[in-house]
């Protein structure tokens, strides 16, 4: 059952008769609908009229159609205008470009333009490696999309994913101070996203690669870590595996196992389940079962890409074969990056005690949360509206924090793990429990606290000499 919320948030102006009841009247029109009014403004008063700023969350836009009709069949009221307060924070875009140095006279155009910058320009030619210093490098990451793997939403292209990769800069921005610009492809050809990419890296201090299609995506990262000498990171990768790798040290402290002794079933072999499960691997769990949309992943299947072959030779210590449900029989954890309503209460039933399940599929998890709960002792879900929920917010800035921090050349696996024990850490021992087993995306701590172990981490391969 949707419920309303602040993505399909409407503001209804409306005139309406001055009478005593007029608003009790348009707020229980807005509530027989379904909406739940979040600000009721009078913008004008007359004699014969108010006029009045209606705000309430729908959970559609044919729920918001309804409630601006049940709000049209009032007698004596007019709808002016409906605004969708989502399109209205759009408007324009969501991130700008400000000038961190002042402007106001020749004095500091000599300075911060012509002439003087030449001087910075011959040092940068000289010592190249200055750019880390003396520019934006320093503090910039390039977020690069093809627009093939948008959200749930597909193949939607370069433009239509723009309003996403904004979105992600801002994040950048407010949570680790770090200057991200989208970078958004006309091309979804993997030799000419490679050698765009590394013709635009000399303004970047690292790349996060977002919501490119999977195989592509593997060989492309891959190949940008060969060939460039800043970071590269694939979020959908690798901010989804660190918090799930976080989420379930908890998690398995909360149902008292060790990850040792746990056989863990990852549902899901594409960009994030894949990644999941190589970083899961140097935790050595006691055996990883890897399902996708034909079943288990097991060595005697045809066809498999590159990516496939390796989690089928990685994994599957008993070469099992069978469907979803064969797997969870006995397993101790669930991880689920792959489709909406897979399985129900009576699979978490065949699963070890306790079982942990993280479904994580957006916006519907392999299975509804309160199914799972029935038998599960720790259910987490990729949603904002249920606990525990497992969002790379949590991982993204502070990694990249890290990273710019630390001029770090290259990426490695003890940096995300070292990031995901971050993130576990947050939440002490004093305060971990079924339904809190990761923290807050908006808690201060967690950033700081990321980029704090990625920059140690990164410490052995990471500035070169200034
Ligand atoms: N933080 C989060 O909560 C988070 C992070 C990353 C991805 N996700 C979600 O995980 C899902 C997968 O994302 P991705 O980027 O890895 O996609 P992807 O397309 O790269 O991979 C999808 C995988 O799911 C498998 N799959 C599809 N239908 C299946 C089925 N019926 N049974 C078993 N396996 C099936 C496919 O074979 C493939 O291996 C999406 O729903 C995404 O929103 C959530």
């Amino acid at each position: 059952m949707p419920v309303p919320g602040p993505g399909y948030s409407i503001t209804v102006r409306v005139e309406a008769p001055p009478s005593a009841s007029a608003a009790g009247d348009l707020a229980a029109a807005v509530g027989r609908a379904g909406g739940v009014i979040t600000a009721f403004d009078v913008v004008e008063s007359h004699t014969d009229r108010i006029v009045v700023d209606l705000t309430a969350n729908t959970y559609s836009d044919a729920h918001a159609r309804d409630i601006t009709t049940a709000l049209e069949e009032l007698p004596g009221v007019v709808v002016r205008k409906v605004s969708d307060r989502t399109f209205l924070i759009h408007l324009g875009g969501k991130i700008e470009v400000s000038p961190k140095v002042a402007l106001r006279n020749r004095d500091d155009l000599s300075r911060a333009y012509t002439p003087g910058v030449a001087r910075i320009c011959q040092a940068i030619a000289e010592n190249p490696y200055d750019a880390r210093r003396l520019t934006i490098k320093r503090n910039t990451v390039a977020v690069v999309t093809d627009g093939s793997a948008v959200l749930g939403l597909g193949n939607i292209g370069p433009a239509a994913a723009l309003p996403v990769m904004e979105g992600k800069a801002a994040l950048f921005k407010k949570f680790a101070g770090v200057d991200a610009w989208p970078v958004c492809l006309d091309t979804q050809d993997t030799e000419e996203i490679i050698r765009t990419v590394k013709l635009i890296a000399p303004v970047y201090g690292g790349i996060n690669l977002e919501d490119i299609a999977a195989p592509r995506c593997f060989e492309i990262e891959a190949r940008l870590r060969e060939a460039l000498d800043i970071p590269v990171f694939h979020d959908d990768q690798h901010g989804t595996a660190i918090v799930v790798v976080a989420a379930l040290r908890n998690a398995l402290r909360v149902v008292g196992k060790q990850l040792s002794d746990c056989k863990v079933v990852v549902c899901g072999a594409g960009a994030a389940g894949s990644a999941i499960i190589r970083l899961l691997l140097q935790k050595k769990p006691a055996d990883v079962l890897a399902v996708d949309v034909h079943g288990i992943v097991h060595p005697g299947r045809d066809g498999m890409d590159p990516n496939l072959a390796w989690v089928a030779a990685n994994t599957n210590n008993e070469g099992l074969t069978g469907r979803l449900t064969d797997a969870l029989v006995g397993a101790d954890v669930f991880i689920g990056v792959s489709a909406p309503n897979l399985f129900g209460a009576d699979a978490v039933a065949t699963m070890a005690p306790d079982p942990v399940v993280f479904a994580l599929a957006n916006p519907d998890p392999e299975i509804d949360p309160l199914e799972a709960q029935r038998h599960a002792a720790v259910v987490a879900t990729g949603r904002s509206d249920y606990p525990n929920q497992i969002n790379n917010v949590l991982a993204f800035p502070g990694v990249f924090r890290g990273l710019l921090d630390a001029q770090a050349r290259g990426i490695t696996d003890e940096m995300l793990l070292a990031a995901a024990d971050a993130i576990a850490d947050v939440v002490d021992g004093d305060r971990v429990n079924a339904s809190f087993i990761v923290p807050s995306v908006f808690d201060s701590a967690v950033a700081p606290a990321v980029a704090e172990a990625v920059s140690r981490a990164a410490a052995p391969v990471g500035a070169r000499p200034a």
